[in-house]
């Protein structure tokens, strides 16, 4: 019997493509003394609609489960992601925002790595950041943010009080978000006539293309293809006027939608829906064979890991990403093949990961006494941070990364 769930974007049907089993909440970093109390867990399975083509969790996690005061992700972690947003939010102000007085909304400012240069130069704009640690950060900038969930009713509040937005934008944040057509109901309402709402997140063609399952975890509730989200932006009087592949997390589309017939859709959009079909990726036999590939990788990485401790080598983890959750709970690794793992989040240094309860250290650590082996869970970042750790290398260091299959180098 398949498994089936109700489409969150259609009301259709979603039938499972692969179960992960159970998983913790992937952002938990628990005090050592508390680890493993009261640990939430739900079943982490991935599904696609019959219907609209979307692909979604099977299950879904409360939103105050996973955001909240103490939500630790901090984006301004990345040098080459406070470039890549400097750089949009300098497209923004020079392209859509050169009106009079013109308005920026953006779900998930997190810590305000992109609108600070948009505050800076003056523009009237608004956080909406329900995770009250990250938004303090962001308010210390400078930055005007509105403490709360995104969602039609505080939409049409922010309309009322500063009128239309003519961007709205989210970066890694609307793919964390089932209720959708709260939201996009929200901008519709808030959206200027020539408004943009632009939003990127993690493109489903490069996950399976390079089987980054680790992207599949409890925050990431829908992967989006460009032929989803145009099927999306139908149901709710939107049109997908273009799509931008981005070369971060591991690829990534920007998505552009405007009030339907407000713009002229751009080439772009049709290409990257005929790629998508060329790549079969709604078929089930393309589904299926991504979830053999994960099963092989979870196999060799455990292997290797095995083979190493049993050799007397020193390994450990570098970045204690989100994604790490569901590689570590998924293949059973705990502190017993991974000594700690290193990570530049003050947030989640001296605490454990959730589910596996392996030490999250300071990268000082790391360079203290270099390990024989890291296993690299923030390969999304791999450039930065292979760059920065020449030392490692040249100690005689060797990186191990998972993605597309399990490699030392
Ligand atoms: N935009 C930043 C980036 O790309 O680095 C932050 C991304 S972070 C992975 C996702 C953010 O979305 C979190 O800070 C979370 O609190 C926020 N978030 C979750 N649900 C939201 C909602 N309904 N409205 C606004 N923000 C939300
Ligand atoms: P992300 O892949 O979701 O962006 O998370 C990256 C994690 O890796 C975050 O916890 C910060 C950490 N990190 C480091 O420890 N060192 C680095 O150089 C970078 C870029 C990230
Ligand atoms: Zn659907």
């Amino acid at each position: 019997m398949p498994v089936t769930s109700q489409c969150r974007i259609c009301d259709g049907i979603v039938q499972e493509f692969f179960d992960f089993g159970r998983q913790p909440l992937s952002d938990a970093f628990a005090e050592p003394a508390r680890a493993g109390d009261n640990e939430f867990f739900f079943r982490l399975a991935t599904g696609i609609c019959t219907s609209c083509s979307m692909v979604q969790l099977m299950e879904e996690v409360p939103r105050e489960e996973m955001f909240h005061e103490d939500y630790p992700y901090l984006s301004s972690g990345s040098s080459f992601m406070r470039e890549h947003f400097g750089k949009l939010a300098e497209r923004f102000r020079t392209t859509e925002l050169t009106g009079p007085d013109p308005f920026i909304v953006e779900l998930g400012c997190n810590d305000g790595i992109m609108l600070k240069a948009l505050a800076d130069a003056g523009i009237r704009h608004l956080g909406v950041e329900p995770s009250g640690g990250v938004a303090d950060l962001a308010a210390a900038k400078g930055i005007t943010v509105r403490k709360d969930f995104f969602e039609e009713k505080v939409a049409s509040e922010i309309r009322a009080e500063q009128g239309p937005a003519d961007v709205i934008y989210a970066a890694n944040t609307l793919c964390h978000i089932p209720y959708m057509g709260s939201i996009l109901r929200g901008v519709v309402n808030l959206l200027a006539p020539k408004g943009v709402f632009v939003f990127e997140d993690p493109y489903f063609a490069d996950i399976v293309r390079r089987n980054s399952f680790d992207q599949i975890y409890d925050e990431h509730f829908f992967f989006f293809t460009a032929q989803s989200v145009r099927e999306m932006a139908k149901l709710h009087g939107l049109e997908l006027v273009d799509v931008e592949r981005i070369p971060v997390h591991g690829g990534e589309v920007r998505y552009t939608l405007a009030l339907a017939g407000a713009r002229t859709p751009s080439a772009a959009v049709a290409e990257l829906i005929a790629a998508e079909q060329e790549q079969k990726l709604t078929d089930f036999a393309t589904l299926e064979s991504f979830g053999a590939n994960v099963r092989q990788i979870r196999d060799d990485l455990v292997s290797l890991l095995r083979e190493l401790k049993d050799k007397g080598h020193r390994v450990v983890g570098y970045g204690a990403t989100a994604k790490s959750a569901t590689v570590l709970n998924f293949c059973g690794i705990g502190p017993d093949l991974i000594e700690f793992i290193s990570d530049t989040s003050s947030t989640k240094q001296g605490r454990v990961t959730p589910g596996s309860h392996i030490p999250v250290k300071p990268p000082t650590e790391f360079a203290a006494r270099y390990p024989d082996y890291a296993v690299l869970f923030a390969w999304n970042h791999a450039e930065e941070i292979m760059a920065k750790e020449q030392d490692f290398r040249d100690a005689g260091g060797r990186w191990i990364q998972y993605v597309p299959s399990v490699h030392v180098s």
